[in-house]
């Protein structure tokens, strides 16, 4: 099989980039423009993050050069986007360390992905099972488990989390059972920033013979994510969080589960033999990719993927704790500010509440100065209860913000307080 010239080059091995914030500030086109008649300062990338240059090009250049459909034709340009759609699944294999490429499924995106496994890997489930998650979790690794819970007479437990933010580990360990059948994870809370200890996570919940679900969307772009490491089950994230297309991601499953699991979704390319009495499924991991996919995206995903190896995730994720940390001390010398989410292990993610102002009018005065940042419940209502709150406003970081942005963020909440003064 061919491979697409115009992406040979992004199969080279990544090479490490000096770290320049200002310099690569440039790649993203996004990041020049004004908003409001001001500089855009965006800081609200855990909702999703903006794309360098290299993918937006590497998604027009698939159109614009060899857009065909992928696995079906046999003619040039189906060669080239398979060849090109299929390296980025390696791309992704190698990113997050998966022992075999069949181990990883494109999806549309990381709530696609737990939703795939609610419905295929939950039909094992039976009444009186449990499914264990933690009170941190974002809706779409909750609201996937009830309706399981629905289906299946299963019961969903919760883990609850202290008033920094954390998991509460004992309380864990305690509700993990005889009857756990299934715990689903985030790695990195949306709405606190809270890094999970995954790994601690999975060795106790196998050694009580539970799989393990990650949801890792806030986590990709952060951490240096290992799943043979973590040992998880399955590992779920989108590509636009990570500087990638929308509509598109992936669940990593364990080859020996996802081939045991039946498919969810019946169509093209995930059969191998079908007729009117019997139909047989494709191998891995093409028995859960009914449909033509995002063949673009998944392109795309590849291409941010070279994008931030080439940086190095490590020395992204020092520049992300210098801004958290700067922001941190900020806030704590900023009147009328409560932060939500303390814990001691935080991704870049500042959540908090402003006495006697609304979130969203927090948010709006923001936006006049260019600053955009989240305000709501942040798709984690149980989060925001646990909180007493009813909103919060949430910045948050990428690889591209500066120190100058978190001073634009400040000045602009010293705004805040003169009009609510
Ligand atoms: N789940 C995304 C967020 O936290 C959309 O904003």
């Amino acid at each position: 099989m061919k491979i697409a010239s115009n992406e040979l080059q992004a199969l080279q091995p990544a090479r490490p980039l000096a770290f320049d914030v200002g310099r690569l500030r440039g790649d993203f086109p996004i990041l020049a423009r004004r908003v409001h008649g001001q500089p855009l300062v965006y800081l609200d990338n855990a909702a999703t993050s903006q794309k360098p240059r290299a993918v937006v090009d590497a998604e027009a250049r698939y159109y614009a050069e060899y857009n065909a459909n992928i696995h079906r034709g046999l003619h040039c340009l189906s060669e080239e986007a398979t060849a090109a759609y299929e390296a980025a699944r390696d791309r992704v294999q190698r990113f997050v360390n998966a022992a075999r490429r069949e181990e990883i499924v494109f999806v549309r995106g990381t709530t696609e992905a737990i939703n795939l496994v609610a419905a295929s890997y939950g039909q094992r489930l039976r009444p009186g099972d449990e499914i264990l998650i933690s009170a941190m979790e974002h809706h779409s690794n909750i609201v996937p488990w009830q309706l399981l819970c629905e289906r299946s007479g299963a019961r969903l437990c919760v883990a609850p989390i202290d008033d920094a933010g954390q998991l509460r580990l004992d309380e864990f360990e305690r509700l993990l059972g005889p009857r756990t059948r299934l715990v689903a994870v985030t790695h990195v809370s949306n709405a606190l920033g809270s890094i999970n200890p995954v790994a601690e996570l999975v060795a106790l919940a196998h050694a009580h013979g539970a799989a393990v679900l990650v949801d890792g969307a806030q986590a990709v772009p952060h951490l240096k994510v290992d799943v043979q490491a973590l040992d998880c089950d399955f590992y779920a994230f989108s590509g636009h969080k990570l500087y990638g297309p929308t509509g598109v991601g992936v669940l990593y499953g364990k080859a020996a589960l996802l081939d045991a699991m039946p498919p969810w979704q019946g169509g093209g390319d995930m059969i191998r033999q079908v007729s009117f009495a019997r139909t047989t499924y494709n191998d891995l991991p093409y028995k859960f990719e009914a449909g033509t996919p995002n063949i673009a995206g998944g392109i795309g995903l590849g291409a941010a993927i070279d994008y931030v190896d080439a940086l190095g995730l490590d020395a992204v994720a020092a520049h992300e704790r210098d801004l958290l940390a700067y922001a941190t001390a900020r806030a704590a010398d900023t009147p009328g500010l409560r932060l939500i989410g303390t814990a001691a292990a935080k991704a870049g993610i500042l959540s908090f509440v402003v006495d006697g102002v609304h979130a969203h009018d927090v948010g709006t005065i923001l936006d006049r100065a260019g600053v955009a940042v989240r305000s709501g419940h942040h798709c984690a209502m149980p989060v925001m209860e646990r909180f007493g709150v009813p909103a919060t406003v949430r910045a948050s970081f990428a690889l591209y913000n500066t120190r100058a942005e978190v001073d634009a963020l400040f000045a602009a909440l010293a705004r805040v307080r003169e009009v609510f003064a």
